[in-house]
């Protein structure tokens, strides 16, 4: 056993998610998670339900669930709420968004419906392309918005009995936008939202009211609400842990496979080009090329981290990485993310990968919705606030430790989320040297 410093509190009473947005991913999360707590599914997808963790020598293992590990909200202690543009309830919006089958939509259709849409703070400038039905009036300053945010946080939270409270943010994708000196600080965030600054998106409002309500933050979605200066003082002030940015769904988890399987073994990379097709209502969003700007950057600079070019010019000094999603009505939600990678090998040999994913993209993305709504609830409860770095796993453009460059390598992710939870769980780190296995076989004489 380590010397634990972390002694999470018990998961007592009920948690609430809060979602921004009731559209596609949102209502296959609330759906999945009915249907498999009333044993109709099964939550594949969710490491949080189905991983296991191994703790004590590979030769005299104990894969621990992780759930048995460290305290995590029991599901049937998981109750949602939503903020929505769109006056429309769970139910509707599921049937609208067309991820899930009509036998799905309809047996979870009373959990569905339960989840009637909280007015949304919304910008059309800042989210084009829909038809807002269900907004908060944008006459009232930013100030009063987010002060409307933060009733309704109360309110749900009373309507729904719950002790605690956790927001993933899974809204469309806003016009890209650089952070600027409101952002700097959050003395500055604040006398703008005084000011009513136009540079505040609702993202922003959303994030700003979570935080001061004392909900732990995970931004789903390419925005760049958290990655700032200002937030990263909220979350500290607060107390509140945060993590984003964009869920690592289906192009981007591949890459971020791929990539270090060929630099694990030294190939070099000539060119990547990944494109998409996908029909839904973020393809429809993304299709507005300034929404599309915020996700070519979140897509984009994974590469980058994994290759590391500065480090291995002969590799990867100069290769190529595109990225292009394409709005193609017909396809739905079944998103096609399809891949070519120029690679080379010894001697300068030119060889060719090509992946060719046909996903779908609410599938992929529910679990996760699920897996850092507990998550996050975790940080809180084991009293961690900002930047939660060990849950880089799920997201395209992870927020990493300051001064620190960001892991984008899956399993490298993946590993850190494991000694994490160890340590929260009051186990050995695994360190995977094992030397100990040999004993003095292994000195030679
Ligand atoms: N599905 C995936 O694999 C995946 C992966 C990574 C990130 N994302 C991101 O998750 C987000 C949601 O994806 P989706 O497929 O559910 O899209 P969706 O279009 O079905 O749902 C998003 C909903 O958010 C609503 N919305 C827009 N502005 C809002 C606001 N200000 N307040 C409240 N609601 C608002 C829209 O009405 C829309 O219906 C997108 O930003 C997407 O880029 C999805």
């Amino acid at each position: 056993m380590t010397d634990r410093k972390v002694n999470p509190e018990p998961a007592d009473g009920k948690l609430l998610v809060l979602l921004q947005g009731l559209g596609a991913v949102s209502t296959t999360v609330i759906a999945g998670v009915d249907l498999w707590r009333r044993g109709l599914s099964k939550p594949v997808g969710s490491l949080v339900e189905m991983g296991t963790i191994r703790l004590g020598r590979r030769d005299n293992p104990e894969f621990r669930p992780i759930r048995d590990l460290v305290p995590l909200t029991p599901s049937d202690d998981i109750e949602f709420a939503a903020w929505y543009i769109i006056a429309a309830n769970g139910y509707d919006s599921a049937k609208n968004a067309g991820v899930l089958t009509p036998e799905h939509l309809e047996a979870a259709g009373d959990a569905l419906r339960k989840v009637e849409p909280m007015k949304g703070a919304h910008n059309p400038d800042t989210v084009r392309r829909l038809d807002a039905t269900n907004a908060l009036d944008t006459s009232l300053s930013k100030r009063a918005q987010a002060d409307a945010l933060r009733q309704n946080i109360k309110d749900a939270m009373a309507k729904a009995g719950a002790t605690r409270a956790v927001s993933v943010m899974i809204m469309s994708t806003e016009v890209y936008q650089e952070p600027c000196e409101i952002h700097e600080s959050l003395e500055a965030f604040e006398s703008a939202l005084d000011a009513d600054h136009a540079a505040i998106t609702p993202t922003q409002l959303y994030a700003y009211a979570c935080l001061r309500e004392g909900v732990p933050f995970a931004n789903g979605t390419p925005n760049m609400a958290l990655q700032t200066p200002a937030f990263q003082e909220l979350a500290k002030e607060t107390n509140m842990p945060i993590a984003g940015r964009d869920l690592k769904t289906g192009q981007t988890m591949m890459k971020t496979a791929l990539g270090p399987a060929f630099k694990a073994r030294m190939l070099g990379v000539e060119g990547w080009f990944s494109t998409n097709i996908l029909g839904n209502r973020d393809g429809e969003v993304l299709d507005d090329p300034d929404a599309f700007k915020s996700k070519e950057k979140t897509k984009g600079g994974v590469l980058d981290s994994i290759f590391q070019p500065e480090l291995y010019p002969d590799l990867y000094e100069n290769y190529y990485h595109k990225v292009r999603i394409n709005y193609y009505p017909p396809r739905g939600d079944e998103k096609e993310g399809w891949d070519n990678i120029d690679i080379f090998g010894w001697l300068g040999y030119k060889m060719q990968i090509k992946v060719d994913f046909l996903c779908r993209d609410s599938i992929l993305a529910a679990p996760i919705v699920y897996d850092l709504a507990l998550f996050m609830d975790l940080a809180r409860r084991s009293k961690w606030r900002g930047t939660q770095e060990w849950l880089s796993f799920y997201f395209k453009e992870p927020m990493a430790a300051p001064g620190a460059y960001a892991q984008h390598d899956l399993f490298k992710q993946l590993e850190k989320l494991q000694n994490t939870l160890r340590y929260l769980g009051g186990e050995e780190l695994i360190n995977h040297l094992g030397l100990d296995y040999f004993g003095s076989d292994l000195y030679a004489d």
